[in-house]
């Protein structure tokens, strides 16, 4: 049964392309990910890949996240998800940079190397240089017996099945679920409670059916993308959990669409770049309702004020009234510290439907590669 699964992802079928095929796939791909991965008798995730026992993964005091391209901003994505559920410093960093600059590698920190392929050059050459000062450094990556995952002290691997797509969507939602399973296990070995893992654990399972709920919306997206797609620039705009996101969704419209896109921090934008807002330049924000929403709805008055569109990523309890020129997505409510990971899934089909009303190659934009194994 599993060949036969792996089989049917190697076709394009009914689909236009991969990429189209690829989105709809996870609910299915990501089911197949999570299944033996969450127990709910310890309320905490299963990860047996990564040959760590409880009192080892406690020795972490820090976690860095490595990657190239999306992989660097899921891993931003999912820095987050570690500091909210575990309560120790981390962060993400481009493997390319981090290669070169003489990096201080610390023997309590967790490295995390996040990538699809298990190829991408600058991201095998980070985790050589954090193994030869002494790091442990563990895989996300999604191809078996890839480069990366081999040379990795552990991992865990994605399953998300074959992505032929050089723009990746099904691979990107499951890093970030990976870095969800990897927050909980981290954060049941210091203070998460029972309790409170349970709730993630419940949280975790209802990805698969809420990420098809959003899929099934595409039509929606799909007449929203038709009102962006003469747009010559894009600002995407999120605060703390949503800027990753925001980062990762500009970075899907400049691949497929060739259309420029900058993702800022909502909070930033007031510091320089609400001189860019015109009515020329709409605006895709995210805004979950967090604890952050009232800071949220001020940077959206200020960008509506000066006659900027918006299109808010958003939850449907979400009151966007008085702000002129907005529209809505609303994607299904999880909880606070996984909401990120559904708000990614309407940008990447966004994407695609702008970048399929400008007639592009969506499977195979100019000048990428899937990965990238040159120097
Ligand atoms: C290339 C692709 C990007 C991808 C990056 C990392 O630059 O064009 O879309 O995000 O590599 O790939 P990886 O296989 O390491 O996740």
């Amino acid at each position: 049964e599993q060949i036969d699964l792996v089989a049917d992802e190697l076709e394009v079928g009914g689909h236009a392309n991969f990429m189209h095929k690829e989105m709809l796939e996870q609910p299915a791909s990501l089911r197949r990910m999570l299944s033996g991965r969450l127990d709910e008798r310890f309320a905490t995730a299963r990860l047996d890949g990564l040959g760590l026992d409880p009192r080892e993964l406690r020795t972490f005091k820090r976690v860095k996240a490595i990657g190239c391209g999306s992989a660097f901003y899921v891993g931003q994505l999912g820095a987050t998800m570690i500091e909210d559920l575990a309560r120790i410093p981390a962060d993400a960093e481009a493997a390319s940079e981090f290669r070169y600059r003489n990096p201080i590698i610390e023997p309590d920190t967790l490295y995390v190397a996040v990538s699809q392929s298990g190829e991408t050059a600058d991201t095998l050459f980070a985790v050589r240089e954090i193994q030869r000062k002494g790091g442990r450094v563990v895989g996300l990556v999604n191809v078996v017996g890839s480069s990366i995952a081999r040379e990795c002290d552990g991992g865990i691997y994605l399953h998300a099945g074959p992505e032929i797509s050089v723009c990746s969507t099904k691979a990107l939602t499951h890093m970030a679920v990976g870095f969800a399973l990897l927050a909980l296990a981290l954060g049941r070995v210091h203070d998460l409670s029972y309790a409170e893992g349970s709730r993630i654990v419940r949280g975790i399972k209802a990805i698969p059916d809420q990420v098809q709920q959003i899929v099934d919306g595409e039509a929606r997206i799909a007449d929203l993308a038709a009102g962006l797609s003469d747009a010559q620039s894009l600002f995407f705009i999120g605060r703390v959990r949503g800027y990753p996101v925001a980062r990762e969704g500009a970075q899907k419209l400049k691949e497929i669409s060739y259309q420029h896109a900058e993702a800022y921090q909502s909070s930033e934008l007031k510091h320089g770049p609400l001189a860019l807002i015109s009515p020329e330049m709409p605006t895709v924000a995210i805004v979950p309702d967090d604890e952050l929403l009232e800071r949220n709805l001020g940077a959206l008055h200020e960008v509506t004020a000066r006659g900027g569109e918006v299109l808010a990523v958003t939850h449907e309890a979400v009151e966007l009234a008085g702000l002129d020129g907005i529209q809505r997505i609303d994607v299904p409510r999880n909880e606070v510290e996984l909401d990120p990971i559904l708000l990614m899934i309407p940008l990447q089909l966004l994407a695609f439907h702008i970048a399929t009303r400008l007639g592009r190659d969506i499977d195979r934009p100019r000048n990428l590669a899937k990965s990238v194994t040159v120097e």
